[in-house]
C-alpha cells in the first residue's frame, strides 16, 4: 500500500454556469522518501492538485488517500488536523504574515503543537538556524530578501514536523544561486524521509529530485522515476498537534493590534469620544445631583422624616380628624430600622406673625421638633422650649426690624392660625409668643413648640391632634431612603398607603427622580454617538478582513481551524473595546479634575463625580458592543474559502 494515493481526482471550475474541466482523472502514489517534482503548462491544473493533495480544496471528484484512510470522509476538523499534522505548505510568494516577526512566523505553526513554550522556541530557533536565517529572528518579512523569505517558509513547513512538504513553485520568484540553496533544503527534507512534492516550471529543479510528474490536458502523461526514493529513517515522529490554543490566538490578535497601532490608536480615538460622552454624562448627574441635595441639606436636616397620614384629597386644609395621627401611629414608626425616636408635631398652613401692629405672614406654622431647624441656621437665640416659646427666620423678623432681623431675638409676638375644624368651619386662632430665636432660613416660617399650638387649640375650644410625625433616623444620610421607603410601604387593612412623607426629605427624592430622569436620557442622547463608534468599529473590521484575506487564508492552510480564526477577530475586537473605554475613562478623570477645578472655586462644589461604577459600565458597554461589532465580520473571516484567499491579489 502506497502512503498517498491519488485515486481518479477529477476537478472543474464553474464561472457563471460555465464548466472549465482542469483534473480530469489524475491517477499516482507517492512514497516517503521521493523528492517528487510536478511539471506541466502553465493553467494546466498543477495548483490545483496541490490544493487537493493539501486539504485545501474538498469540492474535487475522486479520492486522496493517506495510509489507507481516505480524505473524502474527512470532516473539515479532520482535514484542519490533517493539514496541522501531515502537511507543510511552501508557496511561490511565500506567504508569510507580514505583521509577525519571521520568528513568530515559524512559531505560529508550532503553536499548533503539543510543544511547551520553551521548547516552541528552540524549535523555531533552531529551525531558522537550519535555513540560514539564525541572525535574523526579529526582522519582518518586508525587511528580508525573496531567497530569505522562502527560507523562512521552509522553516515554517518543517515546524510541525510533517510527512509532507508540499511546495507549489517554491524557487519560482528566486535568482539561480537562491533556487540551488532552497533545492538542497528541499533535497535534505526528502533525505529525512518526508514526501516532498514541489511544483515547478524549471528542468533544473526537476533534474534535482527522485522522480518528475508531467501534467497536460488535466492527467498524467509522463512519470519518470530519476533515483531510487530516500530510504526511511529509523525515527517516530516526535510531534504531536493540537488545535490552536486560545491564548496563542489571542496573543496573536494582540500581536496584529500593536502591530497596527497607530491605525489603531485612531479607532481607538473615535470610539473612545462614544463611550467618553456617557461616562461624562453620568458623572456630570451625579455631581449635580449631589450639588443639589448638598444645598439643600444645608438648610434642613436630612434625617429628620415628616410623616403624615395619606388623604386622597387637593384640599390644602383637609378635615382634621382624617388626618389625626395617634399613639399606634407613633408606635408603627419607632419599629422601622434606625428611627430612633418620633415626635408628634402639628402643621398649619399659611398663618401671621404680629408685633407692635406690623404683620408678617409666614407660609406655614410647624411645631418645633428636633431637627426642624439647623442649630447652625439659628444665628441669635436658641431652640423653642416650654409653652410660649417660638422660632421664626431673618425674613419674618425683617417685617419688625428692616435693619436687625436678629434682634428680634427675645421679643414678643402674637400668631395668629386660620385653621378649620371637622365640619370645614373657619376658626381664628391666637396666642402671644416669646421668639426664642432667629434663623437664616429663606422660607418665611413659624416654628412654635408643640405645647403652645395645643394651647391655642384649646383656647379655641377646638381638638387637638398631631397632623405629622417626625422621624428621626440614626446612623447617617445613607440609612434615610431606606426607612422612607418601609414607612411609604405600610398599608392599611384595605392595602391602602398609610402614611405619605411630607418635608423636605420627600422634595429631594422628587428632585433627584427628575435629575436621574434628565441624566438618563442625556445619557442615551450620547449614546447616540456610541452607535456611530460600533457602526465605525463594524466598518473598520470588514475592512480588516477584507486586508486580511491572505492571512486567514495561510493561517488556514497551516491548521488554524474557523473557530481559531473567528475568536482572532473576536479578540481583536475585545483588544479595540476595551483599551478604548480604558482610555476614555482616563479622559473622564482628566476632565473631571480641570472641571471640578473651576467649579470649586466658583460654586464650592465638585460638579463632576465620575463613580467607580460608571467607569465600569463605560467599559463593560464598550466592550461588549465591540463583541457584538465583531460578530459578522468575524464569520465571515470564518468563512473565507482558503484556496480562494491564498489566491487573492
Ligand atoms: N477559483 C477558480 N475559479 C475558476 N477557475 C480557476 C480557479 N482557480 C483556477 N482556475 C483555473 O483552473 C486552471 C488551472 O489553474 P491552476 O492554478 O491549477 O494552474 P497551474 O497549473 O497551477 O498554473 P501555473 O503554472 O500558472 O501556476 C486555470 O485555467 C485557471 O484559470
Ligand atoms: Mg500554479
Amino acid at each position: 500500500m502506497a502512503y498517498l494515493e491519488l485515486k481518479d481526482i477529477h476537478k472543474s471550475y464553474h464561472v457563471d454556469k460555465q464548466e472549465f474541466k482542469v483534473l480530469k482523472g489524475i491517477d499516482s502514489q507517492f512514497e516517503r522518501g521521493e523528492f517528487v517534482s510536478i511539471l506541466g503548462e502553465s493553467g494546466g491544473g498543477k495548483t490545483t492538485l496541490m490544493n487537493i493533495i493539501a486539504g485545501l480544496d474538498s469540492k474535487y471528484d475522486g479520492d486522496v488517500i493517506l495510509n489507507g484512510n481516505s480524505l473524502k470522509l474527512d470532516s473539515n476538523k479532520q482535514l484542519d488536523e490533517y493539514r496541522r499534522n501531515t502537511i507543510g505548505f511552501i508557496f511561490q510568494s511565500f506567504n508569510l504574515v507580514s505583521h509577525l516577526s519571521i520568528l513568530d512566523n515559524v512559531k505560529v505553526s508550532l503553536e499548533m503543537t503539543k510543544l511547551s513554550h520553551k521548547e516552541q522556541d528552540e524549535r523555531a530557533r533552531e529551525l531558522l538556524q537550519k535555513v540560514g536565517l539564525g541572525d535574523h529572528l526579529k526582522k519582518y518579512p518586508n525587511q528580508l530578501s525573496g531567497g530569505q523569505k522562502q527560507r523562512v517558509s521552509i522553516a515554517r513547513a518543517l515546524a510541525s514536523d510533517p510527512d509532507i512538504i508540499i511546495a507549489d513553485e517554491p524557487t519560482g520568484a528566486l535568482d539561480a544561486q537562491n533556487t540551488d540553496d532552497i533545492l538542497k533544503l528541499m533535497n535534505e527534507i526528502a533525505e529525512d524521509g518526508k514526501l516532498v512534492i514541489a511544483v515547478t516550471h524549471s528542468q533544473v529543479v526537476a533534474d534535482y529530485g527522485t522522480r518528475v510528474v508531467h501534467l497536460a490536458d488535466g492527467k498524467i502523461d509522463k512519470d519518470t522515476h530519476l533515483k531510487e526514493a530516500f530510504p526511511l529513517p529509523n525515527k517516530e515522529k516526535s510531534i504531536k498537534s493540537r488545535t490552536a490554543k486560545m491564548s496563542s490566538v489571542i496573543k496573536m490578535a494582540f500581536r496584529h493590534f500593536s502591530y497596527n497601532l497607530k491605525r489603531n490608536l485612531l479607532i481607538m480615538f473615535g470610539a473612545a469620544i462614544g463611550i467618553f460622552s456617557v461616562i461624562f454624562m453620568l458623572g456630570l448627574g451625579n455631581g449635580v445631583k449631589g450639588y443639589i441635595n448638598h444645598e439643600i441639606y444645608s438648610q434642613i436636616n436630612p434625617s429628620a422624616v415628616q410623616i403624615s397620614k395619606k388623604v386622597n384629597t387637593d384640599d390644602e386644609q383637609p378635615n382634621p380628624n382624617k388626618i389625626a395621627l395617634n399613639d399606634s401611629d407613633v408606635n408603627r414608626i419607632k419599629k422601622v430600622n434606625n428611627v430612633q425616636k418620633v415626635e408628634k408635631g402639628s402643621y398649619q398652613v399659611g398663618g401671621q406673625v404680629q408685633s407692635k401692629g406690623k404683620n408678617a405672614t409666614v407660609q406655614y406654622v410647624q411645631s418645633y421638633y428636633d431637627g426642624a431647624v439647623l442649630t447652625k441656621n439659628i444665628k441669635r437665640g436658641t431652640t423653642p422650649k416650654g409653652d410660649n416659646e417660638i422660632i421664626i427666620n431673618k425674613s419674618t423678623a425683617q417685617k419688625f426690624n428692616k435693619k436687625h432681623p436678629y434682634d428680634v431675638a427675645g421679643k414678643k409676638v402674637t400668631l395668629f392660625m386660620n385653621v378649620i375644624d371637622s365640619k370645614k368651619q373657619p376658626h381664628l386662632l391666637k396666642k402671644k409668643f416669646k421668639v426664642s430665636g432667629v434663623t437664616n432660613d429663606s422660607n418665611p416660617a413659624a416654628y412654635p413648640t408643640y405645647d403652645g399650638m395645643k394651647e391655642m387649640f384649646k383656647a379655641g375650644n377646638l381638638p387637638f391632634n398631631a397632623n405629622v410625625l417626625s422621624a428621626k433616623v440614626q446612623g447617617g444620610v445613607k440609612n434615610v431612603q431606606p426607612a422612607q421607603d418601609k414607612i411609604k410601604a405600610m398599608k392599611d387593612s384595605n392595602g391602602k398607603a398609610r402614611y405619605q412623607l411630607a418635608g423636605a426629605g420627600s422634595i429631594i427624592e422628587t428632585l433627584n427622580t427628575y435629575i436621574n430622569l434628565a441624566v438618563y436620557v442625556l445619557a442615551a442622547i450620547a449614546g447616540i454617538s456610541l452607535l456611530v463608534s460600533a457602526i465605525m468599529i463594524i466598518v473598520v473590521l470588514y475592512i480588516s478582513v477584507a486586508e486580511r484575506t491572505k492571512e486567514i487564508g495561510i493561517l488556514r492552510a497551516l491548521g488554524f481551524s474557523r473557530r481559531n480564526i473567528r475568536w482572532l477577530f473576536i479578540s481583536e475586537a475585545i483588544f479595540l473595546g476595551f483599551f478604548s473605554s480604558v482610555f476614555s475613562v482616563i479622559i473622564s478623570y482628566l476632565l473631571q479634575a480641570g472641571v471640578n477645578n473651576l467649579s470649586t472655586s466658583g460654586i464650592g462644589y465638585s460638579i463632576m463625580q465620575v463613580s467607580p461604577g460608571n467607569a465600569i459600565f463605560g467599559i463593560v458597554v464598550s466592550v461588549v458592543i465591540c463583541l457584538l461589532a465583531a460578530l459578522a465580520p468575524s464569520g465571515k473571516a470564518a468563512k473565507v474559502d482558503p484556496v480562494v484567499s491564498l489566491s487573492a491579489e
